[in-house]
């Protein structure tokens, strides 16, 4: 029996199985109706740690918990019934030792349903991923530019340009060898990006990367434009919830201040309507 809760949905083979077929769709998650919008769209779903920044309004991916990860996992899980749920391990859950790896690992799946578990880094957790994958942890690896690193990259900045081409690909291959099922490419350059999707045997999922990857994911939140403040270049917005909800919440305001809501068709009279 699968590991997943969910009956219809891909399994980490059929992703790796995808490679250099029609693209593989994907996005995050964090809601269980963020989930069921979703689902009949997106191969997989991811609940990405960005939920610490999205949703709880964390300066950085740092300070996301186990817990706020299991949470959200089982939001989603929740509604998902066809797409398969991916759960990124947070900072400070896998990086100390394989075994630590294995015990997080372990308790995302069974308190989740989640088919596969995501984490950042390439050559350095390329053992950790091999001690995973052969305990019965399907793993997406996650290289390029890594969130989780980020006072150690020195910011948000497009990786593998120059000499760090040859660093990424060698990332890109252990990742691989060790028996990752995909790899998340996060804003590297095209070129790099191409290059690796061509050289390795598994998908490879593009962020700010390429549409040569295997696959694209985005934040959702992102492209359906729930945020006004900024906008990465990577970042293309299919819609303005933001500012459409403002608006709506705007329309409400004035509304109860100028007592036309709620109107008669949204109160209840004494006696009930007959039938
Ligand atoms: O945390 C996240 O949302 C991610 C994706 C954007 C790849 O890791």
């Amino acid at each position: 029996m699968s590991a997943t809760a969910n009956k219809t949905a891909p399994l980490p083979d059929d992703i790796r199985a995808m490679k250099g077929g029609t693209p593989i769709v994907s996005l995050t998650a964090y809601t269980t109706p963020m989930a069921r919008m979703m689902d009949h769209h997106c191969d997989f779903v991811l609940v990405g740690d960005s939920v610490g920044m999205v949703v709880h309004g964390l300066p950085s991916t740092l300070g996301v918990t186990m817990e706020i990860m299991i949470l959200h996992g089982q939001a989603v899980a929740r509604g998902l019934s066809h797409s398969m749920l991916v759960i990124d391990m947070p900072f400070g859950s896998y990086e100390e030792s394989p075994e630590q790896a294995f015990r997080n690992a372990a308790r995302i799946l069974r308190e989740t349903g989640a088919a596969a578990v995501k984490l950042e880094g390439g050559r350095h957790m390329a053992d950790t991923i091999a001690f995973l994958v052969a305990r019965g942890v399907p793993v997406m690896a996650h290289i390029g530019l890594t969130p989780q690193s980020i006072n150690t990259l020195g910011g948000y900045k497009v990786q593998g340009r120059g000499d760090a081409a040859e660093t990424l690909l060698a990332d890109a291959r252990a990742v691989s060898a060790a028996g990752a099922f995909s790899v998340v490419l996060e804003k590297v350059t095209a070129t790099l990006a191409d290059r690796i999707t061509a050289e390795i045997p598994i998908p490879t999922i593009g962020i700010g990367a390429s549409v040569g990857c295997d696959g694209q994911i985005l934040v959702v939140d992102d492209m359906l434009g729930l945020f006004t403040e900024f906008k990465p270049k990577f970042v293309k917005r299919y819609a303005s919830l933001g500012a459409e909800g403002e608006a709506a919440i705007a329309a409400y305001a004035a509304e109860v201040r100028a007592r036309t809501f709620p109107a008669p068709e949204h109160t209840f009279a004494d006696k009930a309507p007959r039938g």
